[in-house]
């Protein structure tokens, strides 16, 4: 073992679940399925919980994390709920859909989270091992992705071990995630209307122009794995590992059939193989711009954005 931990792995039945929930409940780091990505557990509510994600991840302070919850009541003891959040919980809750919401004065939950902002991002997973472990914790956990920061979103627990083995206390084995990219991350406005801070597998529009970096996680670089990336590449150069879609083939495809909710799940993994292959470089095939493929191309110009 390298690292602070024997990272532990638990089995998502019910000892398992128990198991996970004794760790955060002490205070502890688990990587947990959801069904976008695997998050980083910690209870929301304490200062040191949250100050070991941010120690594990290498992240910046002043990227603040996504609390997740149970349930709409749950929800209302963190944030100001009005009729247009309401209405967005009722409609796509549990599911990929984050809400940046004015946050209570009386919130349960460390400063570090909402990294000096007035507001909170608060998700209901949908996911049943992730439902099963909030509903018996009854606490708000916090958890952005589970990989190191700036890297490859995890969608399996092997992309977790391969990023935080070491430095967390345990990953729940619940297989691959299904939708595969980040949640849609939405702010509501004092007066109900609503920016799209991040795309993501609810297609709400695209990104909202012209307020700069919000969601302060919405780096140029980001989802890096650590080589050159090729966008819109209709050739493959002898060096490159090839990302394939549609009737474009390669090393690893997205999706032969040239569907884009198959081209997200499989996005990190892909990205993945083509970090760890020998070849020098990632060539990716042209992906549409449309549904969810907005929330694609948005993380791949990111992976292909060098870190300054
Ligand atoms: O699907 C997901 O959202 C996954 C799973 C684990 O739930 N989580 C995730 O977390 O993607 P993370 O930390 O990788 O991304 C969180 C994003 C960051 O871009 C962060 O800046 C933004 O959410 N964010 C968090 N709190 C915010 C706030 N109060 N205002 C604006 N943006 C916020
Ligand atoms: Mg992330």
């Amino acid at each position: 073992m390298v690292g602070k931990y024997a990272t532990e792995t638990i089995l998502a039945d019910a000892e398992g679940i128990a198991r996970a929930a004794q760790i955060l409940r002490d205070g502890g780091l688990v990587a947990v399925p959801t069904e976008t990505v695997y998050g980083l557990a910690a209870r929301a509510d304490s200062d040191e919980a949250v100050a070991r994600i941010y120690e594990a991840k290498g992240r910046p302070s002043f990227n603040p994390l996504i609390v997740h919850v149970h349930s709409v009541e749950q929800a209302a003891r963190l944030a100001v709920i009005d009729q247009t959040a309401r209405a967005l919980m009722d409609r796509y809750w549990p599911g990929p859909l984050t809400l940046v919401l004015p946050r209570l004065p009386e919130a349960q939950i460390a400063a570090a989270v909402s990294a000096g902002l007035d507001t909170v991002a608060l998700r209901m997973p949908d996911h049943p091992v992730m439902q099963a472990l909030l509903s018996e914790l009854d606490l708000p956990i916090a958890a952005p992705s589970a990989n190191r920061s700036g890297f490859i979103s995890p969608t399996n627990p092997d992309h977790v071990r391969a990023s935080l083995d070491g430095r967390i206390n345990a990953v729940i084995q619940a297989g691959a995630c299904a939708a595969g990219v980040e949640s849609t991350i939405v702010a509501v406005r004092a007066d109900g209307a609503i920016d799209v801070l991040r795309p993501g597998p609810l297609d709400l529009g695209g990104p909202s122009l012209g307020h700069g970096i919000e969601a302060p996680g919405q780096l140029a670089s980001h989802y890096a794995p650590g080589k050159p990336v090729r966008l819109n590449a209709t050739e493959v150069a002898p060096d490159d590992f090839m990302i394939g879609f549609g009737a474009i083939g390669g090393d690893c495809s997205l999706s032969e059939g040239g569907d884009l909710n198959e081209a997200a799940s499989r996005l990190y993994a892909c990205l993945h193989e083509g970090a760890r292959s020998e070849k020098a470089r990632i060539a990716v095939a042209p992906i549409p711009e449309t549904g969810i493929g907005i929330a694609i191309n948005d993380r791949l110009r990111r992976a292909a954005t060098p870190a300054d």
